[in-house]
């Protein structure tokens, strides 16, 4: 096991540039099992997540290659159609190789997802994307089997819900489908952008809105491309509220301000100073924030789910009460617990956690128990008096690319201990 510690840390200063995107490199890993030939991404972030993806890749017969942050897929021989259960187990995202399997095979075999524990996480908007594409569903034995016997057939859908993973398996699936796909009310997000970006490129023929309508014309096949990944507007996100907790000043200087633009009138209303440019935000907090009276999550362009814990660690000190709701995942207040360990006074009623703005917190042993209330921890562990322990930072390292360097250049009192027992 490993864990973070953490002392009372003075205010955060600083500039960086965040990691590529987790949940852009993701999809397109996935994408490169359509392309019979080799794919060049640049920008992937050296996480658990990224290594379980590749892990799949290479369980499909594909190779993969890293230099720096260069993957270089080589998908031009698929010799299965089947993710491993222990690889579907280790990440919620292998979900997302559906469609492009089933694109490039024509069948595919999947058990149920992993992933954090942060709610139910059904995958049946993926099933019903797929099947409005022709492909046939079968569960047996705890796996479910897809089979388009005459290929896939493009077709108009509409999603329950602008789920993220199942809009981006709908255009993996009708890239190479037959005719043309339209989906209504699919996500929006810039993960989503960056996955269309990559696949036109590739020869992919999809335009998408940005009002939830995305067009998809199938073609016969696509070719290999090079495409640098997104930069990770979470990890972005979570770095300005760590150092907005902390009193403290921030540049990141690698992303475009609209990807996050839900979070700056939030920091505003927290009391921080904020300026953005072409490719930078930055924020300038004062000694104690200011609490935030409604923040609500929403799929973009609102407030987004994986801010949230990060946001409510940052208002553990602010001057009032704050109220965040939760709409998209039905189980993301794991981290209420730990934070009141450190003497937060938080209280979590269905989907809205109240919290009343405390002066100080105090340190304690804290445990990690998803990705981005891991994060929430170390910036409430960042605030509190003494030193205090985060465990099982497994789950922080899925998804952010060593934390401890990032926020120790940036003045924080963080160390890593690993294999502890
Ligand atoms: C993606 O997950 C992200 N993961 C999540 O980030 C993010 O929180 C989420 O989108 C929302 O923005 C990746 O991109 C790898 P959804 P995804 O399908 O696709 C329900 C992180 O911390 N739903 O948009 O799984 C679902 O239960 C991770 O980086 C169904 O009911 O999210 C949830 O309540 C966490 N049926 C809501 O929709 C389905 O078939 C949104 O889920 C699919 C989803």
């Amino acid at each position: 096991m490993k864990k973070f510690i953490i002392e009372k840390s003075d205010a955060l200063s600083g500039k960086i540039s965040v990691q590529g995107s987790k949940n852009s490199v993701l999809p397109l890993l996935a994408a490169t099992v359509l392309i019979k030939g080799k794919s060049r991404l640049h920008n992937c972030p050296e996480l658990s997540d990224v290594r379980a993806a590749v892990k799949i890749l290479e369980s499909l017969g594909c190779t993969v290659e890293r230099a720096g942050d260069t993957l270089t897929v080589d998908a031009s021989e698929i010799t299965g159609n089947e993710i491993p259960q222990e690889l579907m187990s280790e990440m919620r995202s292998s979900v997302m190789f559906l469609g492009a399997i089933l694109g490039r095979t024509g069948s595919a075999v999947l058990s149920a997802p992993g992933g954090c524990d942060i709610g139910k996480r059904p995958i049946d908007i993926h099933i019903s994307a797929v099947s409005d594409l022709s492909a046939h569903t079968r569960r047996e034995c705890g796996k479910l089997f897809f089979a388009a016997e005459n290929g896939l057939k493009g077709n108009t859908v509409t999603l329950a819900f602008p789920s993220v993973g199942a809009t981006e398996n709908m255009i993996l699936a009708a890239c190479t489908a037959k005719g043309k796909t339209v989906i209504y009310n699919a996500a929006c997000e810039p993960e989503i952008a960056d996955l269309v970006s990559f696949l036109n490129l590739a020869g992919a023929s999809v335009r998408m809105y940005g009002n939830g309508l995305i067009e998809i014309e199938g073609v016969r096949q696509l070719h290999g491309a090079e495409y640098t990944v997104m930069a990770d507007r979470i990890a972005a996100g979570s770095y300005l509220l760590a150092a907005a907790a902390t009193g403290g000043s921030l540049t990141v200087n690698n992303i475009f301000p609209q990807h996050i633009a839900s979070l700056i009138p939030v920091l505003g209303k927290m009391g921080c100073k904020t300026e953005i440019g072409d490719n930078f935000v930055s924020v300038s907090a004062p000694k104690r924030l200011k609490a935030v009276s409604r923040t609500g999550t929403m799929p973009y362009p609102g407030f987004p789910t994986d801010l949230q814990a990060p946001l409510c660690a940052s208002l553990c000190r602010a001057e009032g009460d704050s109220v965040v709701t939760e709409n998209i995942f039905e189980a993301r207040f794991k981290h209420v617990p730990e934070l009141k360990k450190l003497g937060a006074d938080i209280t979590v009623q269905g989907k809205t956690a109240f919290i009343k703005g405390v002066p100080c917190l105090c340190a304690s042993r804290l445990n990690a128990l998803d990705l981005r209330g891991g994060f929430a921890l170390i910036i409430a562990a960042l605030q509190a008096q003494g030193t205090s322990e985060i465990i099982n930072t497994e789950h922080i390292d899925r998804g952010y690319e060593c934390p401890e360097k990032v926020l120790t250049e940036l003045g924080a009192k963080i160390k890593r201990v690993e294999d502890y027992g």
